[in-house]
């Protein structure tokens, strides 16, 4: 007494199955930083019929060493579906069918905080919490089909794609949003880079259609998509309308290098 000593002993479990309807995942370590040379696979198993939201809380990833990869079904490379990493908040997951996995891989050097996330298992009927970009606000608490959510943005941001998302049932029965989550980008900025799986682009800030809106008199706006080493990118187009001879768009291509 007086003179006892502690020592105290992290153990680092990491992975392992989760079952049940709801929970949390983080990385081993959070929020103090996850172990060099980590390999830890989560995997989730929800009930037949049901599928899987994950919204995250916090991310941190030493960014393009370490990353979180998810797989919809077990941990198998057919199953990969994308590979997150980086500091920013990615948005919220929905699995395909009633198994998502996550694995954690880290290099040898440089940790980061690592990520913390919410799961819950999405009855058919729920397209689940699609999230809120950064710096815009939700209003909406129903997230079932027929359910309508409006997206807006802080002042001093614009919103690029759709404010009105509803919660519908696609002909092979599965609840999803019409249209992706918008962004918001600071008023009187264009272009950018852009991540994740899917995503909006757009040239106008004033949706009445204002010939100067977003690209001003004579401007140059440029967007960089980026893809997942081995991925290709789709580009469809819901609405055109430029200059014809004065104005246009050009979409260039890497590896292998292609404009059009
Ligand atoms: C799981 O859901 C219950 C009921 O909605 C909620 O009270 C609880 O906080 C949730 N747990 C987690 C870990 O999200
Ligand atoms: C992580 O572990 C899985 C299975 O245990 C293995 O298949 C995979 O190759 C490992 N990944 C790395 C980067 O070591
Ligand atoms: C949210 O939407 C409802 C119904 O459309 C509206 O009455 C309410 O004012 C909105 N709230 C905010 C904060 O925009």
């Amino acid at each position: 007494p007086g003179n006892v000593k502690h020592i105290v002993c992290f153990i680092h479990t990491c992975g392992g199955t989760l079952k049940g309807r709801n929970g949390t995942i983080e990385s081993p370590g959070f929020p103090y930083g996850y172990p060099n040379g980590a390999n830890c696979t989560w995997v989730i198993v929800a009930e037949e019929g049901s599928r899987i939201h994950i919204v995250f809380q916090s991310f941190a990833v030493e960014e393009e060493y370490d990353f979180l990869s998810l797989y919809d079904g077990h941990p198998h490379p057919a199953n990969f579906r994308t590979r997150l990493t980086g500091f920013t908040i990615p948005p919220p997951v929905t699995s395909s069918g009633s198994i998502f996995s996550l694995r954690l891989t880290s290099d040898f050097a440089v940790s980061a905080h690592g990520f913390k996330g919410a799961y819950e298992e999405l009855r058919s009927s729920s397209c689940g919490n699609p999230g809120v970009p950064p710096k815009g606000i939700l209003n909406g608490t129903q997230f079932n089909v027929g359910g309508k959510i409006r997206y807006r943005c802080v002042t001093g941001y614009v919103l690029d794609g759709h404010s009105l998302l509803t919660c519908v049932t696609t002909a092979a029965g599965v609840s999803v949003w019409d249209f992706p989550v918008p962004i918001c980008r600071a008023e009187d900025t264009c272009g950018g880079t852009l991540r994740g799986s899917s995503g909006l682009i757009s040239s106008f800030d004033v949706p009445s259609g204002d010939s100067a809106g977003g690209l001003g008199s004579s401007g140059e706006c440029k967007w960089t998509i980026l893809a997942d080493p081995g991925d290709t990118i789709s580009l469809v187009f819901t609405e055109f309308q430029m200059e014809e001879k004065l104005d246009y768009l050009e979409v260039e291509g890497s590896e292998p290098t292609t404009i059009w």
